[in-house]
């Protein structure tokens, strides 16, 4: 086996309980017979001796009741001197990973009574065709080999980790549909691609494949594909008919369209609705859903253009149309209204639906929060945004589904860096149960790849909780974002967006730097509501971690603990180029306790991560010297 079990490789307990000796029950589905075999694998895994009995109960086992049917709420509960799993074959899943987890980490009797606050709980690989994965940093793809889909053991391992985190669905390729990829839904993958449906379904994972809107044209040899045109509409009709038979576990399609040149329904003068709504009744019949991307704003804008806000773009365009979206219809929304930086807002459009389905988008991958080389854990962020309350509640109890750019690819260790595979594994928790503690996910996922040594879960406990905050720190400080390099997207470069298209400024002068967003500036604040939206726009009571999110100020305006602006940017980049070095060197600390081979690779990874960090502090702090002419106030070294 060329690659790692992640948090599946369970080690051996010598702690496990008497029950576990013994299962009882015989599931008759698929998903609840992957159940039992995970249950008899993970026991003898962990040094144990199962011995399936059967339907015969003689004394204290795990018993598995399964129901039929695809609900997904599972009930663990203790039986005399053992335990009871009860649910559907998928649920049944989810328990046995549940239990299988708490065993692991010594509980004697995990009870558990739980359904998952989201129906739908997937990750979008942006896996092309030829094998390459866009913003993909942990090598190449394992769905795609030599210009073609495959399924191979390793998409069964895949399954098998997602399942174990709650996680049921899975798009295959890149939103941004090309080559090869264009001819996933002419039929001549059918099947393969039927081949990893049934592979992922075993674990209860749906498939979804994104398609171009422009197929009609480009594969069906139509004319156009306006979505109203009858011919288009029957063209995407039949294809659906087809690729449904032949793909049975087939959930719909994801759309990226009339975004960054990608063709949409805005094409031939149509509505995103009217787009939306085409597709939805095309899959309509098999029970299929569209998940339609809201990603939509000008990609061409002229940086000289001050009116025209980025951040406004999805609200705009989607809040008009709420409530004409077909019931099989979700919204894609990004985490915040921009693109996946270290710190934005919330996107107001999740706090605006009301009449329409929504799913929200985070971005695992880790584009814009150091390529899978810095540690950057994104828990806290995913519950910031979650745990957000807007005027008609908080985000997590307003959304429909949740999904991420999926992190992984072919590298052994499937996420590049190793410790990377905790935001996978917390990603996966928090969409089943949004209302987890970061801290304990942190625990749980170390103790699991770890194993139970105090001294390596509280370091690597600590990393992971802080290393958020120390990359924002020394990267793009209070919600600035977009100083990367632009194209790759790594490694500071703070004037490169300034002149360009992307609708991404800061407007640096000598005095002043940020967009102002408030009613005075692009009235980006008052999509939030005169609550959230009020508070925003009033720079004194606006979080600090958003102030140049919101606002443009000068570099002597006062933070709350009185610092100037500039010098809390300074300092901030120092802090967390120092806090770099520390966890760095927690880690070095950790030799001969982790598994030498990971040991070594995090070590490099940190070492990047500190060359990195230390060229964002000073090429950020020294270009805001070179602006402003402001020395640091503690007089540490800055560049002219
Ligand atoms: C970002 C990313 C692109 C991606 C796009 C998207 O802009 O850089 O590579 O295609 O997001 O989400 O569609």
């Amino acid at each position: 086996m060329d690659y790692s079990l992640l948090w599946l490789d369970w080690k051996t307990n010598a702690l496990l309980p008497e029950y576990t000796g013994r299962i009882v029950g015989l599931p008759a589905t698929r998903q609840g017979k992957a159940a039992l075999r995970e249950l008899m694998n993970g026991l003898k895994a962990m040094g144990g001796e199962p011995e399936q009995c059967g339907n015969r109960e003689t004394g204290p086992a795990i018993r598995l009741t399964e129901y039929l049917g695809n609900d997904e709420k599972v009930t663990l509960r203790r039986r005399g001197e053992g335990m009871e799993l009860i649910g559907s074959g998928r649920a049944l899943l989810y328990g046995v990973f549940h239990l299988l987890r708490h065993l692991a980490m010594g509980e004697t009797y995990p009870e558990w009574e739980s359904s998952p606050a989201y129906p739908i709980r997937m990750l979008d690989h942006w896996d092309n065709a030829d094998g390459s994965i866009e913003r993909g940093y942990a090598g190449r793809s394992f769905f795609f080999r030599e210009g073609k889909p495959v399924c191979s053991a390793r998409t069964r391992e895949y399954a098998r980790l997602l399942a174990s985190v709650g996680l049921n669905g899975c798009c295959l390729n890149n939103v941004n549909v090309s080559g090869e990829a264009l001819e996933l839904i002419t039929g001549k993958y059918d099947g393969v691609l039927r081949e990893i449906g049934e592979t992922l379904g075993e674990y209860g994972v749906s498939l979804w494949l994104s398609v171009s809107f422009a197929a009609p044209l480009d594969q069906g040899g139509l004319p156009t594909a306006d979505p109203l045109d009858p011919a288009v509409r029957r063209w995407w009709g039949d294809t659906c008919a087809r690729l449904f038979a032949a793909v049975p576990g087939l959930a719909g399609f994801l759309v990226k369209a009339d975004s960054e040149g990608r063709p949409g329904p805005h094409i031939y003068g149509r509505t995103q609705a009217e787009g939306a709504n085409m597709l939805a009744e095309a899959v309509r019949p098999y029970g299929g859903r569209i998940l339609w991307r809201c990603f939509v704003y000008s990609c061409t804008q002229d940086w000289r253009d001050q009116r025209t806000d980025r951040a406004r773009a999805q609200y705009d365009t989607f809040a008009p149309l709420d409530g004409q979206f077909a019931d099989n219809v979700l919204l894609q929304i990004k985490n915040g209204p921009v693109d996946f930086q270290i710190r934005e807002p919330v996107s107001p459009l999740a706090l605006r639906l009301e009449k329409t389905k929504s799913i929200m988008e985070f971005q695992l991958a880790q584009e814009y929060t150091g390529q899978q080389r810095h540690l950057c854990w994104l828990a806290p962020m995913m519950k910031e945004t979650l745990d957000l309350r807007g005027p008609a509640g908080a985000v997590k109890d307003r959304l429909s589904a949740i999904c991420a750019v999926s992190n992984t690819g072919d590298d052994p260790n499937w996420t590049g860096h190793d410790l990377a595979a905790a935001n996978l594994y917390a990603f996966g928790r928090l969409c089943w149960d949004p209302e987890l503690e970061a801290e304990g996910l942190a625990r749980d996922w170390t103790r699991l790849t770890f194993g139970p040594d105090p001294a390596v879960t509280e370091t690597v406990t600590d990393m992971l909780l802080c290393s958020r905050e120390v990359y924002e720190q020394y990267t793009a400080p209070l919600g600035l974002g977009w100083l990367c390099v632009p194209g790759t997207h790594y490694g500071p470069s703070p004037e490169g967006y300034e002149y360009d298209r992307w609708g991404t400024y800061h407007r640096a002068t000598c005095r002043e730097i940020g967009v102002e967003r408030g009613p005075l500036g692009t009235g980006f604040t008052d999509q939030y509501g005169p609550e959230l939206g009020g508070m925003y726009a009033n720079a004194a009571a606006c979080p600090e971690e958003l102030l140049l999110f919101f606002h443009r100020l000068p570099y002597t305006y006062r933070m709350k603990d009185g610092r100037t602006l500039l010098q809390r940017i300074y300092d901030d980049h120092f802090a967390g180029c120092a806090r770099a070095e520390a966890m760095a060197k927690a880690w070095d600390g950790l030799e001969g306790r982790i598994p030498p081979d990971v040991f070594a690779r995090v070590r490099e990874r940190f070492r990047e991560q500190l060359r990195s960090a230390r060229e964002w502090r000073d090429v950020v702090n020294s270009w805001l010297y070179r602006l402003t002419l402001i020395p640091d106030e503690q007089g540490r070294e800055l560049y002219i």
